[in-house]
């Protein structure tokens, strides 16, 4: 990488920010957390904004197939979200379960391939850059949200592992599903959300990439721990 860290740059006041993305079930969320809480960094779960748009959208009784993009981005503009600890709010409802669902999941990449409904949540994520810093995982974290990120992650990890840890997390809430059916979900979903227009899943420049099919969560945290570490030395 040869970008200036923004952690050791004298001219940037802005706080600096770990962008991780990667696909589905990556483990990009659990890692980013991790890291988060580790450095006691602030953490932005980008795909729960994502998912609550769907609910809010799914909620209006409109097709995103054949609404108006801007009438979708209006109101996903004014949907009064916010983050309590780990439960995500909408007004004074708390929809965390709800937003964890495989079709809220599936809706909520059907709607983010919409420029005007990204673009409608693009501030309210730079919004979670604050003192003393910021992990942010999701698809575009590091190519369009804070391209200024001071590391940059790509977690990937083969579909039939993502397809299996899904299919635990599921059954550890004690929800039944099919690793064969989960496997065509999570394909589906990389398909659209790589092919998409705008923002599509991709490794940014700059990026480091980790595969994690076969590494534990602890090992992938302190690996970006690492990377972070000799990046604020670099
Ligand atoms: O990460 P998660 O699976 O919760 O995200 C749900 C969906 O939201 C993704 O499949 C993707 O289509 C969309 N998303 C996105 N950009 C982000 C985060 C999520 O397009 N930064």
């Amino acid at each position: 990488m040869n970008a200036r860290s923004p952690i050791l740059d004298p001219q940037s006041s802005l706080p600096p920010v770990i962008a991780i993305d990667g696909p589905s079930a990556s483990g990009k969320g659990a890692v980013a957390a991790r890291v988060a809480a580790a450095l006691g960094f602030h953490y932005l779960d980008s795909g729960a904004i994502y998912r609550v748009a769907a609910l809010v959208i799914e909620r209006a009784n409109f097709d995103p197939a054949h609404a108006k993009q801007q009438d979708l981005a209006d109101l996903v503009a004014r949907m009064p979200l916010s983050f309590s600890g780990e439960r995500v709010m909408l007004g004074d409802e708390d929809v965390s379960d709800a937003i964890r669902t495989e079709d809220c999941g599936r809706q909520a990449s059907v709607i983010a391939v919409l420029p005007a409904v990204r673009q409608a949540l693009l501030e309210r994520q730079r919004a979670f850059r604050q003192t003393p810093g910021l992990v942010a995982d999701g698809r575009d974290m590091a190519s369009v949200v804070f391209p200024d990120a001071c590391l940059k992650v790509f977690l990937t990890a083969s579909a039939e592992v993502r397809a299996n840890r899904r299919h635990k997390q599921l059954m550890d809430k004690g929800i039944h599903a099919s690793i064969a059916q989960l496997l065509q979900d999570i394909r589906r979903r990389d398909e659209r959300d790589g092919s998409r227009a705008v923002a599509p899943l991709q490794k940014a420049a700059g990026a480091y990439e980790l595969d994690t099919s076969s590494l534990s969560i602890d090992h992938a945290v302190a690996w970006v721990l690492e990377r972070y570490e000799k990046q604020k030395r670099s």
